[in-house]
């Protein structure tokens, strides 16, 4: 097998053909997954059939993978959870810009989503490389963020709004605990390198040592920048379609555009360090 390798957008996403994900992966496989990851900060697959068993076993290849505080896992297999979103709702899980969990204090370092059954049309997810929006800053706006660290909470409305089905019916007892964390608004990737824009509309509240009213005017033109459409691709799911992204370095936003349909993806995401 090669891997045959096709960007999506100048700055973010990419496909990856020649890989049947379910068979043992050679290391140099392996290695070719994770420097495209690391260059693109999504990579696509199509026409994979993995079990939740053979999800795990290629996510364990790349991390070790984790458990989310709020919802269930499937049966047996507590670090895979449904992403699901049933014909008579109206929200759909995580539909808005976000960066996966950044109220925990080592937010996971990527996610792996599998495409089990989908819309007829629809429920495409945008994805936007905050590499590009914190390169696009200017130095004045750049110096000014350097400092500075954000607070991040699981619990803003509209997010909170998101889970609400899947909490009626497979949420877990977080024990009415608040998950929230501190993070640099700028982090460092600790394999590239690379600056990172790390705030994003979903979690983050507020500047560290502001108030949420002081905080709101830079954050929101922050949210507004860096979900440019010059900075994102988009990825238009198929049955047994793998989308693979860095949560350190990514925002992501499902559309919630197939109202009467049913869609289940199955998440895996894999542990992070504290972000500096
Ligand atoms: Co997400």
């Amino acid at each position: 097998m090669e891997l045959q390798i096709k960007p999506c957008s100048p700055f973010i996403g990419c496909e990856i053909k020649g890989v049947d994900l379910a068979r043992p992966l050679p290391e140099r496989l392996i290695a070719g997954i994770r420097d495209a990851l690391l260059s693109y900060g999504v990579v696509f697959f199509r026409d994979q059939k993995l079990t939740p068993a053979e999800q795990l076993q290629v996510c364990s290849a790349f991390g070790e993978a984790d458990e989310y505080p709020f919802v269930n896992g499937l049966p047996g297999f507590p670090t895979v959870t449904p992403v699901v979103k049933l014909p008579n709702e109206s929200v759909n899980f995580g539909g808005l810009w976000h960066s996966d969990t950044t109220y925990m204090a080592s937010p996971p370092m990527a996610t792996f989503v599998h495409a089990i059954e989908l819309p007829p049309l629809g429920g495409d997810t945008l994805f936007a490389s905050m590499y590009a929006a914190y390169e696009a800053l200017s130095e004045g706006l750049k110096e000014t963020l350097s400092g500075l660290r954000a607070v991040n909470s699981a619990h803003k409305p509209r997010v909170s709004d998101t889970r609400a089905y899947r909490i009626d019916d497979s949420g877990k007892d977080v024990g009415g605990q608040v998950l929230e964390a501190v993070h640099p608004v700028v982090r460092t990737h600790p394999e590239s390198g690379r600056q990172a824009l790390f705030v994003n509309g979903a979690h983050t509240v507020r500047f560290e040592g502001m108030t949420v009213f002081e905080s709101a005017g830079l954050l929101d033109y922050l949210f507004r920048h860096q979900t440019r459409e010059d900075f994102t691709c988009r990825f238009q799911w198929s049955e047994g379609a793998v989308a693979f992204w860095d949560n350190r370095c990514t925002q992501h936003y499902p559309l919630n555009d197939y109202a009467g349909y049913k869609r289940v993806l199955h998440r895996v995401t894999l542990k992070g360090d504290v972000p500096v």
